[in-house]
């Protein structure tokens, strides 16, 4: 029975606790697994030798794929030299959608190029059935006066209110490097990259489940976007950090009916198809059709998190 884990974070190998999920029963998977770059974490090696290193992956991917429904997605976080990889073992098991290339700078290696992305890749259990929404993005605009930053050629009233459709390239959506905002864990991904991809391809109550849960980045946007969550990880530690933060965590991130995804006080993920409602209540028309965050705050189901 797949109940009993609902709005769970277990602690224990996902390979094991993965077993205990029936085949096709949860809506997504996401996993972010460590990337075999000698981090620091407390209960596990993450210096395999190479075709090791391969072999496991392998393993928990099988099982991402076999719990997934046949609507669902499955999606897998790492280095692109990795992704090349799991993209030929994903290919024999379920059906490529995209690369999602995420814009995120890191250190100069030398010798190559500069490595400025990670990538996601996103797969449907079945292509026919599987359960995909289109999502928009704002538009930059000036923070303090809600003017748009580039001219778009004089074509300004021509645009889409809120901003473009979201493509496979994400440049807006910036790494944790702040230590105050991160909990004590080498790599915490940002909420609101996994509540772009929870929009892209669920709906409430739906399940999602991350076999490397870490502090719970998965499970705490499932659950302020009114899903469920199955959550795993090695390290106690970590299991602890994330039952904490999800106590404080509501279901929440919803104007006027609609789930959308916050950061820093705005809306930086909406579906396509809700936009309309949304610009019923809180489009002003100046300054060039902006969102009434104003308007928004007075809502009593409504927090604007930090
Ligand atoms: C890259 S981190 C995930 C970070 C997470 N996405 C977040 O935002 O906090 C990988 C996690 O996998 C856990 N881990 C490593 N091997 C594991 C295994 N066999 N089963 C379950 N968890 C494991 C580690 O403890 C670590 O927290």
């Amino acid at each position: 029975m797949i109940k009993e884990y609902i709005d769970t974070i277990l602690q224990g190998d996902c390979l094991d606790l993965l077993k205990k999920i029936p085949d096709n029963s949860v809506d997504m998977t996401f996993a972010d697994p460590p990337f075999n770059l000698k981090k620091k974490y407390t209960s596990c090696s993450d210096s395999l030798v190479f075709e090791d290193y391969i072999a496991w992956c392998e393993k928990w991917i099988s099982e991402m794929v076999r719990v997934t429904k046949p609507t669902g997605s499955i999606f897998v976080h790492n280095i692109p030299k990795w992704l090349t990889y799991y993209a030929a073992y994903l290919n024999k098991l379920a059906n490529f959608r995209h690369w999602i290339s995420w814009e995120a700078p890191t250190a100069p290696m030398g010798k190559s190029l500069q490595p400025a992305h990670y990538g996601i890749l996103f797969y449907v259990k079945e292509q026919k059935n599987a359960k995909i929404y289109e999502l928009r993005h704002p538009h930059k605009r000036d923070r303090k006066q809600g003017f748009l930053w580039k001219d778009y050629g004089g074509k300004k009233d021509m645009l889409h209110p809120f901003g473009p459709l979201v493509s496979d390239v994400w440049t807006d959506i910036h790494r944790i490097k702040h230590h105050q905002k991160r909990d004590l864990h080498p790599c915490q991904l940002p909420v609101h990259l996994i509540d772009r991809l929870i929009l892209m391809t669920t709906d409430e109550n739906d399940i999602i489940l991350d076999p490397f849960s870490g502090t719970g980045t998965t499970s705490i946007s499932a659950k302020r976007l009114g899903r469920k969550y199955i959550a795993f990880d090695l390290d106690s530690k970590y299991v602890e950090i994330s039952k904490e933060k999800l106590k404080n965590t509501k279901p929440n991130y919803k104007i006027a009916n609609i789930w959308v995804s916050f950061y820093l006080k705005e809306i930086v993920t909406i579906r396509n198809k809700d936009w309309i409602d949304l610009e019923k209540h809180f489009i002003i028309p100046s300054p060039i059709r902006s969102i009434d965050y104003e308007k928004i705050k007075l809502m009593d189901s409504v927090l604007i998190p930090d």
